[in-house]
């Protein structure tokens, strides 16, 4: 195989990862590819970092899930993406059920991201602070977050929390469907006033990159909307592509429409200045998300369920190797 992170890093990026999860590390093939640092520079856990993992009570601290993933890393010389602090999704019912005030939800965020971002001190590359706070239509999603707040206004607080925990890990907004132009976008690029105002800093934008192959935005939209979140002194990232068919099973035809469209991610990344790295939501469609929460699409990732390379891998690593 290519060794895509070898080529990427050669190509000037900072690493290209892939997210795994802990039910994945028995596997031993599935892991042998994972492990080879040449091929994937970075690694971000798909579940274990979460709060509904890390403090699944009230101050009560389990990082068994996180530091598994943390260590299986640390051990193949492979950068970490920490994921995630502060998401609508996957809390536990103590907080998203909880009776909160601005204060005491306050206090509630700043000591989880005290704890954890304190314990994966000096490990994580970068942190994504807040995930998906965001509605398609760029209002705020509701959660118990910006009920609680009225707003975005949680947001200053955590990444303010994050960075005294951890003042070298890069801070990250992170959600889907930011990295194209549309009222998600702006409200991406406003997000980043607000946590400035707020009196926190921002280090990074992270595209997650869920597409659906043939539906892409173009790469030169892409490339707009990258170089509209660095021109706002901030790094930039594609954090969780995958690009999965909406029917399946795959063509040939659509095999190579999916290697297209994987390659104007790439390209969009390589062409922008301050775009640092790509990270696929998992490497395989053995243990990618999608079939369990769309059913009847998939076959998203770069290898396929015998953890064999796609048309897409080749595309990506012709695209990587001449850039
Ligand atoms: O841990 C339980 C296990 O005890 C139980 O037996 C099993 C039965 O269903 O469920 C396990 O929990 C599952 C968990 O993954 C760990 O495998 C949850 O049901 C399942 O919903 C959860 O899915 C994760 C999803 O986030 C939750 O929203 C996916 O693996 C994970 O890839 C996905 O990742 C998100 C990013 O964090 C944010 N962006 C979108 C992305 C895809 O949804």
């Amino acid at each position: 195989t290519a060794n895509l992170n070898e080529l990427a890093v050669q190509a000037g990026l900072s690493y290209f990862g892939s997210a795994t999860d802990n039910s994945e590390l028995d596997d031993t093939a599935y892991v042998a590819i994972l492990s080879d640092s040449t091929e994937f520079g970075q690694i971000t856990p798909g579940n274990g970092q979460k709060w509904q993992y890390i403090e699944p009570s009230q101050d009560t601290f389990d990082y068994t899930s996180g530091d598994e993933i943390a260590e299986l890393a640390e051990g193949n010389g492979q950068i970490l993406r920490c994921h995630t602090l502060v998401w609508h999704s996957q809390l536990p019912s103590w907080v998203s059920s909880g009776t909160w005030t601005v204060d005491t939800l306050t206090s509630v965020i700043e000591n989880h991201i005290a704890n954890e971002v304190g314990h994966y001190a000096g490990q994580c590359y970068a942190w994504d602070v807040v995930n998906e706070a965001l509605n398609e239509d760029g209002t705020f999603r509701d959660s118990i977050f910006s009920e609680t707040f009225d707003g975005g206004a949680f947001l200053p607080v955590a990444f303010a929390a994050a960075r005294e925990a951890d003042p070298d890990a890069k801070l990250y907004y992170n959600d889907y469907n930011i990295g194209y132009s549309g009222s998600k976008a702006t409200a991406a690029l406003a997000i980043i006033d607000l946590i400035r105002d707020g009196g926190a800093e921002i280090d990074g934008m992270g595209e997650q990159g869920h597409y659906i192959v043939g539906s892409m935005p173009s790469q030169s939209d892409l490339e707009n909307v990258a170089s509209a979140y660095v021109a706002m002194d901030v790094e930039y990232a594609f954090t969780e592509v995958d690009i999965r068919f909406s029917s399946l099973p795959a063509t040939d035809d659509g095999l190579q429409q999916q290697a297209e469209d994987y390659a104007a991610v790439v390209n969009a990344c390589l062409n922008v200045e301050g775009c640092i790295g790509i990270t696929i939501w998992d490497y395989t469609d053995k243990y990618s998300w999608i079939p369990n929460t769309f059913d009847g699409q998939g076959a998203a990732c770069l290898y396929d369920e015998d953890l064999e390379p796609k048309p897409a891998y080749t595309t990506v690593s012709d695209i990587l190797a001449s850039a």
